[in-house]
């Protein structure tokens, strides 16, 4: 088996949260082709205290606290979170996001040493499934460079290679967007990276049809499952009311990822210069992934592999069957 690390802010504690960090999490350890080694927690979608909280409770609730959790970056690397706060503040309900009570503990050892650590003790071995923002990734090439020659592949979910990526802003993903610096830092690390875009995820979602089949299921992760696919939908049909996609459904933005490493038939990588905007407030976070398809040369020879196709159907349907075996 492939020995993975995920590196994840998830939001999935309660029926209401957002649940893609924890569907993504939920489907790699019911695959018997990975050995995940670890949850790194990094700042996102909720703080690491909320992060960390609803990753152990998972954990407790698949039975696999076997699996350890290090906390990680409490910040992106330099602006400040203030931006997605407000954004936040103004779709999600005054309660804000429910979080988990677990009994267990996280590790002791921040998660970008960590991280480091692990990847350079197995040179080659270990795959890094980044489904946060990229700030974990980023401290540990700092503390240890060495870890991009090191590291078997970067895996990442962030921005888009054939349009424009749009949840947090017009032209960026979450994940991009928070923290556009340490996505750079990956980028040129000259690491294994392929990445899996808003573009490819946005195809793949999840329906209170597939909730009701959860419920079929009867078993209690099945039953719970259920309950906060359904809560999503709710709540992101609330927040976007202009968007159709959530009129019946979420969309698999993380488990879409873990996917591409599971199963490479799923999903088409074609290789890209990639490179993300810091500098403008405008198109901040916005990740330029130019595949030679315009008149100007790139900028520079291939630094990723860019997602480009997905076969959805099959996708949804591996999807379900694995979280569901669970
Ligand atoms: C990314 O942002 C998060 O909200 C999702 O979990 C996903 O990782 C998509 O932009
Ligand atoms: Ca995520």
């Amino acid at each position: 088996p492939l020995r993975v690390i995920i590196d994840t802010d998830p939001g999935l504690g309660a029926p209401g949260a957002d649940i893609d960090d924890g569907l993504a999490i939920a489907l790699a350890l019911a695959s018997p082709e990975l050995i995940v080694e670890g949850l790194t927690i990094v700042n996102g979608n909720v703080d690491t205290t909320a992060g960390t909280a609803n990753a152990l409770a998972l954990l407790e609730r698949l039975g696999r606290t076997d699996v350890p959790v290090f906390v990680g970056a409490g910040a992106p690397l330099r602006r400040d979170m203030a931006p997605v706060h407000e954004l936040f503040a103004r779709v999600l309900p005054d309660a804000g996001v429910p979080t988990a009570r677990p009994v267990t503990r996280p590790r002791p050892e921040h998660a970008a040493v960590w991280l480091a650590d692990t990847v350079l003790a197995a040179p080659g071995e270990i795959t890094v499934l980044a489904i946060g923002p990229m700030t974990n990734l980023a401290l540990a090439l700092a503390l240890r460079p060495e870890m991009a020659g090191a590291v078997r592949e970067f895996v990442i979910m962030a921005g888009a290679a054939t349009t424009y990526a749009q949840n947090i802003t017009p032209v960026g993903d979450f994940n991009a967007y928070v923290d556009p610096e340490a996505l750079d830092v990956v980028l040129r690390s000259g690491a294994p990276v392929r990445m899996v875009g808003l573009d490819q995820t946005m195809r793949v979602r999840l329906t209170r049809a597939h909730a009701a089949r959860m419920r079929e299921v009867g078993s209690p992760f099945a039953l719970w499952a259920a309950d906060c696919t359904d809560a999503w939908i709710s709540f992101l049909h609330a927040a976007f009311p202009s968007r159709p996609e959530h009129v019946d459904g979420c969309f698999l933005h993380d488990p879409l990822t873990v996917a591409a490493v599971l199963r490479p038939d799923l999903v088409r990588f074609e290789p890209a210069h990639v490179q993300v905007e810091m500098g403008s407030e405008l198109c901040r976070g916005l990740v330029v992934a130019d595949r030679g398809l315009s008149l100007t040369p790139p900028a520079g020879p291939p630094n990723a592999a860019v997602a480009v196709d997905t076969e959805v159907d099959a996708f949804v349907e591996f999807f379900l069957d694995r979280l569901l075996a669970a």
